[in-house]
C-alpha cells in the first residue's frame, strides 16, 4: 500500500502549499483538511473565493466616488468588479483617504488599491502594480475668463493640488520646491471649490477626473487648458510588494475583461467613447 500512502501524502501537501499560497495574498477560508483529504482523488478540489480588501479614494469621479447611498461606485468599481469575476476572487470597497492609501497597502489593512494611481518609478520601489489600465495626463482647470493658456502661465499664481498626486509633482516641479503658491488639499474636489471660490488661480489634476468636474459643474463656470509638456500617465492597480499570487490573479483578469470586450463597455458605460486604442475615426463614431 505504499502506492496509496504516497498519493494520499501528495494530495494532503499539495493542498496545503494551496492553502499557504492563498493565504499569502489575502483573506480566505482555506478549505477543511478532513474533507480535503477524503475527498475522491478524481474531485475537483473546490478553489476557496478569496476575498480581497480593496482601499479606494472615492472622491473621484467618474473613476471612484460615493453615490447618493454612500456606495462606492464608478468606473474602477466596475472595472475591477469584472476583473476579480475572471480572475477568480471577490473584491470589498473600502473607503481610503489619499494621503494614507499607500500606508494601507504597506501595512496589510488593505490588499490592493485602485485609485487611479498613476504608475511611477518611485511608486514602484514600495509596491507593485498590475499591468495598465487606464491613459491619463494632467489637465489645467481655470476660471471661464481667466487668460492662462498654458502650464508655464502658471509660474505666478496660486495652484491647487491633491496633496501627494502627480498633479502636485508637476505643479511643484514648476513652481519649486519651498514655493507657498503651491496650495495641497485632501481631494481634487476640494482643490476645485477652491477655484470656484477664488482661494486658488487654477488647479492641476487627472484630465479625466477635471473634465468631469467642469462638464457637471456648469455653476463653476471653469474650462480646461492643456499642455503638451505633461507626460503621458497610465494608471496601474497596486499591490504590496511580493504579492505575485494577487497580482497574477489581476492581470489574469484584466486581459481577460480587455479580451471579450467588458473594458471597452465599462469604459463606453462611463466615457460615452470607446477607448481611445479601439476607437474608430472621430468622422466614423456614431453614440
Ligand atoms: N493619478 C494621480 C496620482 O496617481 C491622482 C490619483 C488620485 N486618486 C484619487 N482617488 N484621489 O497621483
Amino acid at each position: 500500500m505504499a502506492h496509496q500512502d504516497t498519493r494520499r501524502f501528495l494530495k494532503l501537501a499539495s493542498a496545503l502549499v494551496a492553502g499557504l499560497a492563498l493565504a499569502a495574498c489575502g483573506k480566505q477560508t482555506p478549505p477543511p483538511a478532513a474533507e480535503a483529504a477524503s475527498a475522491p482523488p478524481s474531485a475537483p478540489v473546490a478553489a476557496p473565493v478569496k476575498v480581497v480588501t480593496v482601499g479606494t479614494d472615492a472622491a473621484y469621479a467618474p473613476f471612484e466616488f460615493q453615490n447618493e447611498k454612500a456606495e462606492i461606485v464608478g468606473f474602477s468599481v466596475d472595472l475591477l468588479t469584472a476583473v476579480a469575476e475572471k480572475g477568480g476572487f471577490q473584491v470589498k470597497f473600502v473607503n481610503t483617504p489619499w494621503e494614507g492609501i499607500f500606508n494601507a497597502l504597506g501595512q496589510g489593512d488593505r490588499d490592493m488599491l485602485i485609485s487611479s494611481i498613476t504608475i511611477t518609478d518611485e511608486r514602484k520601489q514600495t509596491m507593485d502594480f498590475s499591468d495598465p489600465y487606464f491613459d491619463a495626463a494632467q489637465l489645467i482647470a481655470v476660471k471661464e475668463t481667466s487668460k492662462v493658456a498654458k502650464f508655464a502661465d502658471l509660474k505666478k499664481l496660486k495652484v491647487g493640488v491633491q496633496t501627494g498626486t502627480t498633479g502636485d509633482e508637476t505643479v511643484t516641479k514648476l513652481l519649486g520646491k519651498t514655493s507657498t503658491s503651491v496650495k495641497r488639499f485632501e481631494s481634487t474636489p476640494l482643490a476645485l471649490k477652491e477655484l470656484e471660490a477664488g482661494g486658488v488661480d487654477a488647479v492641476v489634476a487627472d484630465n479625466g477626473v477635471v473634465i468631469h468636474y467642469v462638464a457637471n459643474n456648469p455653476g463653476s463656470k471653469f474650462k480646461t487648458v492643456s499642455d503638451t509638456s505633461f507626460a503621458p500617465e497610465q494608471y496601474g492597480m497596486a499591490v504590496k510588494k511580493g504579492n505575485a499570487e494577487l497580482l497574477a490573479m489581476i492581470n489574469k483578469g484584466l486581459s481577460a475583461v480587455k479580451a471579450d470586450g467588458t473594458y471597452a463597455a465599462i469604459y463606453k458605460k462611463t466615457f460615452g467613447t470607446e477607448p481611445a486604442a479601439a476607437a474608430a475615426p472621430a468622422s466614423a463614431a456614431s453614440n
